[in-house]
Protein backbone atom coordinates (compact mmCIF):
# COMPACT_ATOMS: atom_id res chain seq x y z
CA UNK A 1 0.00 0.00 0.00
CA UNK A 2 0.93 3.61 -0.30
CA UNK A 3 2.21 5.86 2.55
CA UNK A 4 -0.31 8.03 3.26
CA UNK A 5 -0.15 11.26 1.47
CA UNK A 6 0.81 13.75 4.73
CA UNK A 7 1.57 16.44 1.65
CA UNK A 8 -1.91 16.49 0.06
CA UNK A 9 -3.41 16.30 3.07
CA UNK A 10 -2.05 19.46 4.51
CA UNK A 11 -2.23 21.19 1.04
CA UNK A 12 -6.14 20.61 1.38
CA UNK A 13 -6.29 21.69 4.90
CA UNK A 14 -4.50 25.29 4.23
CA UNK A 15 -6.12 25.62 1.32
CA UNK A 16 -9.73 25.89 4.08
CA UNK A 17 -7.88 27.65 6.99
CA UNK A 18 -5.07 29.64 6.00
CA UNK A 19 -4.28 32.35 8.02
CA UNK A 20 -4.78 35.84 6.06
CA UNK A 21 -1.36 37.96 6.72
CA UNK A 22 -0.51 41.31 5.04
CA UNK A 23 2.65 39.42 3.58
CA UNK A 24 1.12 36.21 2.46
CA UNK A 25 -0.44 35.75 -0.82
CA UNK A 26 -3.57 33.38 -0.49
CA UNK A 27 -3.49 29.75 -1.82
CA UNK A 28 -6.27 30.04 -5.04
CA UNK A 29 -4.00 33.10 -6.22
CA UNK A 30 -0.57 31.02 -5.60
CA UNK A 31 -2.29 28.21 -7.71
CA UNK A 32 -3.07 31.29 -10.14
CA UNK A 33 0.59 31.88 -9.97
CA UNK A 34 1.36 35.00 -8.02
CA UNK A 35 4.25 34.87 -5.78
CA UNK A 36 4.33 37.16 -2.88
CA UNK A 37 7.29 39.87 -2.85
CA UNK A 38 10.33 38.10 -1.68
CA UNK A 39 11.29 42.03 0.27
CA UNK A 40 8.27 41.49 2.07
CA UNK A 41 8.78 37.97 2.69
CA UNK A 42 12.02 38.16 3.76
CA UNK A 43 11.00 41.78 5.87
CA UNK A 44 8.28 39.38 7.51
CA UNK A 45 10.16 36.05 8.15
CA UNK A 46 13.22 38.37 10.08
CA UNK A 47 10.56 40.04 11.71
CA UNK A 48 9.11 37.17 13.21
CA UNK A 49 11.93 35.62 14.31
CA UNK A 50 11.15 35.69 18.41
CA UNK A 51 8.36 37.81 17.77
CA UNK A 52 4.28 37.34 17.72
CA UNK A 53 2.08 37.83 14.29
CA UNK A 54 -0.25 40.21 16.02
CA UNK A 55 3.13 42.27 17.15
CA UNK A 56 4.68 42.20 14.04
CA UNK A 57 2.14 43.49 11.80
CA UNK A 58 2.22 46.89 12.50
CA UNK A 59 6.02 47.13 12.44
CA UNK A 60 5.56 45.33 8.83
CA UNK A 61 2.76 48.20 7.74
CA UNK A 62 5.41 50.84 9.18
CA UNK A 63 8.60 49.55 7.07
CA UNK A 64 6.83 49.07 3.81
CA UNK A 65 5.11 52.93 4.28
CA UNK A 66 8.62 53.87 5.41
CA UNK A 67 10.50 51.92 2.52
CA UNK A 68 8.75 50.70 -0.12
CA UNK A 69 11.50 48.60 -1.85
CA UNK A 70 14.49 46.90 -0.80
CA UNK A 71 16.48 49.32 -2.11
CA UNK A 72 14.70 52.08 -0.14
CA UNK A 73 16.26 50.48 2.87
CA UNK A 74 19.66 49.84 1.87
CA UNK A 75 19.77 53.71 1.08
CA UNK A 76 18.20 54.47 4.88
CA UNK A 77 20.19 55.98 7.78
CA UNK A 78 20.78 53.59 10.01
CA UNK A 79 19.40 55.63 13.44
CA UNK A 80 16.13 55.72 11.20
CA UNK A 81 15.66 52.15 10.50
CA UNK A 82 16.96 51.28 14.42
CA UNK A 83 14.26 54.14 15.47
CA UNK A 84 11.52 52.60 13.80
CA UNK A 85 12.67 48.92 14.99
CA UNK A 86 12.02 49.81 18.75
CA UNK A 87 9.79 48.16 20.12
CA UNK A 88 10.80 44.80 18.31
CA UNK A 89 13.33 43.81 20.29
CA UNK A 90 16.62 41.75 19.74
CA UNK A 91 18.25 44.79 17.53
CA UNK A 92 20.98 42.73 16.02
CA UNK A 93 17.91 41.80 13.34
CA UNK A 94 17.34 45.53 12.92
CA UNK A 95 21.45 45.77 12.17
CA UNK A 96 21.53 42.45 9.82
CA UNK A 97 18.56 43.76 8.00
CA UNK A 98 20.15 46.66 6.90
CA UNK A 99 23.00 45.07 6.22
CA UNK A 100 21.04 42.63 4.19
CA UNK A 101 19.48 44.74 2.25
CA UNK A 102 22.57 47.00 1.58
CA UNK A 103 24.14 43.65 -0.38
CA UNK A 104 20.77 43.08 -2.19
CA UNK A 105 21.29 46.89 -3.55
CA UNK A 106 24.62 46.92 -4.12
CA UNK A 107 25.61 43.16 -5.08
CA UNK A 108 22.50 42.15 -7.21
CA UNK A 109 20.75 45.47 -8.48
CA UNK A 110 17.74 45.12 -5.83
CA UNK A 111 16.85 41.54 -6.67
CA UNK A 112 17.20 39.03 -4.32
CA UNK A 113 18.47 36.14 -5.11
CA UNK A 114 15.96 32.75 -6.47
CA UNK A 115 17.75 29.93 -4.34
CA UNK A 116 18.43 28.91 -0.85
CA UNK A 117 22.17 28.88 -1.48
CA UNK A 118 22.04 32.38 -3.09
CA UNK A 119 20.14 33.77 -0.26
CA UNK A 120 22.37 32.14 2.38
CA UNK A 121 25.16 34.02 0.75
CA UNK A 122 23.74 37.47 2.28
CA UNK A 123 25.10 39.03 5.46
CA UNK A 124 22.55 38.21 8.29
CA UNK A 125 20.70 35.53 6.35
CA UNK A 126 20.70 31.97 8.03
CA UNK A 127 19.46 28.38 7.33
CA UNK A 128 15.97 29.89 8.71
CA UNK A 129 15.79 32.70 6.97
CA UNK A 130 16.92 31.24 3.47
CA UNK A 131 14.75 28.31 3.23
CA UNK A 132 11.48 30.46 3.99
CA UNK A 133 12.59 32.96 1.56
CA UNK A 134 13.37 29.91 -1.08
CA UNK A 135 10.55 28.58 -0.04
CA UNK A 136 7.79 31.10 -0.18
CA UNK A 137 8.95 33.81 -2.13
CA UNK A 138 10.44 31.27 -4.83
CA UNK A 139 8.48 28.45 -4.42
CA UNK A 140 11.72 26.00 -4.05
CA UNK A 141 12.24 22.49 -2.46
CA UNK A 142 13.73 24.07 0.40
CA UNK A 143 12.84 22.71 4.06
CA UNK A 144 11.58 24.95 6.32
CA UNK A 145 12.43 24.24 9.99
CA UNK A 146 11.05 26.77 13.05
CA UNK A 147 9.57 26.05 16.23
CA UNK A 148 5.92 25.09 15.08
CA UNK A 149 7.19 22.87 12.63
CA UNK A 150 9.38 21.14 15.39
CA UNK A 151 6.10 20.52 17.29
CA UNK A 152 4.47 19.19 13.85
CA UNK A 153 7.02 16.83 12.65
CA UNK A 154 8.30 15.03 16.55
CA UNK A 155 4.59 14.79 16.96
CA UNK A 156 3.84 13.56 13.78
CA UNK A 157 6.55 10.75 14.39
CA UNK A 158 6.78 10.29 17.74
CA UNK A 159 10.58 11.31 17.94
CA UNK A 160 11.85 10.33 21.19
CA UNK A 161 15.27 11.85 20.99
CA UNK A 162 15.63 15.39 22.29
CA UNK A 163 16.46 19.17 21.06
CA UNK A 164 18.36 20.06 19.85
CA UNK A 165 20.37 16.97 18.65
CA UNK A 166 17.25 15.61 17.04
CA UNK A 167 17.02 18.87 14.59
CA UNK A 168 19.08 17.36 11.82
CA UNK A 169 16.81 14.33 11.75
CA UNK A 170 13.51 16.49 11.84
CA UNK A 171 14.95 18.30 8.88
CA UNK A 172 15.45 15.40 6.97
CA UNK A 173 11.91 14.28 7.70
CA UNK A 174 10.41 17.47 6.91
CA UNK A 175 12.60 17.81 3.47
CA UNK A 176 11.09 14.17 2.25
CA UNK A 177 7.31 15.12 2.92
CA UNK A 178 7.86 18.35 1.04
CA UNK A 179 6.29 18.36 -2.30
CA UNK A 180 7.77 19.10 -5.58
CA UNK A 181 3.90 20.79 -5.90
CA UNK A 182 3.31 23.70 -4.07
CA UNK A 183 6.41 23.21 -1.54
CA UNK A 184 6.02 27.31 -0.33
CA UNK A 185 2.24 26.42 0.45
CA UNK A 186 3.69 23.79 2.00
CA UNK A 187 6.33 25.63 4.00
CA UNK A 188 3.68 28.03 5.35
CA UNK A 189 0.66 25.33 5.70
CA UNK A 190 3.15 23.32 8.51
CA UNK A 191 3.68 26.87 10.43
CA UNK A 192 0.43 27.74 10.13
CA UNK A 193 -0.42 24.02 11.74
CA UNK A 194 1.55 24.57 14.43
CA UNK A 195 0.68 27.90 15.61
CA UNK A 196 -2.94 27.47 15.13
CA UNK A 197 -3.83 23.36 15.69
CA UNK A 198 -1.05 21.32 16.97
CA UNK A 199 -0.14 23.77 19.64
CA UNK A 200 1.72 23.64 22.36
CA UNK A 201 -0.71 22.95 25.21
CA UNK A 202 -4.02 21.25 24.33
CA UNK A 203 -3.44 20.94 20.71
CA UNK A 204 -6.64 20.76 18.76
CA UNK A 205 -6.01 17.38 17.66
CA UNK A 206 -9.87 16.75 16.24
CA UNK A 207 -9.07 19.44 13.80
CA UNK A 208 -5.88 18.48 12.33
CA UNK A 209 -5.14 16.73 9.08
CA UNK A 210 -2.54 14.23 10.37
CA UNK A 211 -4.89 12.98 13.00
CA UNK A 212 -5.39 9.63 11.17
CA UNK A 213 -1.18 9.49 10.72
CA UNK A 214 -0.03 11.13 13.87
CA UNK A 215 2.34 8.84 16.10
CA UNK A 216 2.14 11.12 19.39
CA UNK A 217 -2.01 11.11 18.61
CA UNK A 218 -1.68 7.81 18.36
CA UNK A 219 0.08 7.16 22.04
CA UNK A 220 -2.52 9.77 23.61
CA UNK A 221 0.25 11.88 24.88
CA UNK A 222 0.93 14.80 21.94
CA UNK A 223 2.06 17.44 24.79
CA UNK A 224 5.36 15.18 25.39
CA UNK A 225 7.00 16.33 22.36
CA UNK A 226 9.06 18.00 20.83
CA UNK A 227 11.67 16.15 23.69
CA UNK A 228 13.77 18.73 25.12
CA UNK A 229 17.15 17.51 26.87
CA UNK A 230 17.49 18.38 30.48
CA UNK A 231 19.38 21.72 31.02
N1 LIG B 1 5.81 32.27 11.41
C1 LIG B 1 6.95 32.71 10.88
N2 LIG B 1 6.87 32.73 9.54
C2 LIG B 1 5.65 32.30 9.22
C3 LIG B 1 4.96 32.09 8.01
N3 LIG B 1 5.56 32.34 6.85
N4 LIG B 1 3.71 31.61 8.03
C4 LIG B 1 3.14 31.36 9.23
N5 LIG B 1 3.70 31.54 10.41
C5 LIG B 1 4.96 32.00 10.41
Amino acid sequence: TLPPNHAQKLLAWYDRHHRELPWRVSPAAAKAGRRADPYHVWLSEVMLQQTTVQAVKPYFAKFLALWPKVTDLAAAPAEDVMAAWAGLGYYARARNLKKCAEAVASLHGGVFPDTEEGLRALPGIGDYTSAAVAAIAFDRRSAVMDGNVERVISRLYAIDAPLPGSKPLMKARVAELTPADRPGDFAQAMMDLGATVCTPKRPACALCPFRDDCLAFAGHDPERFPVKAAK
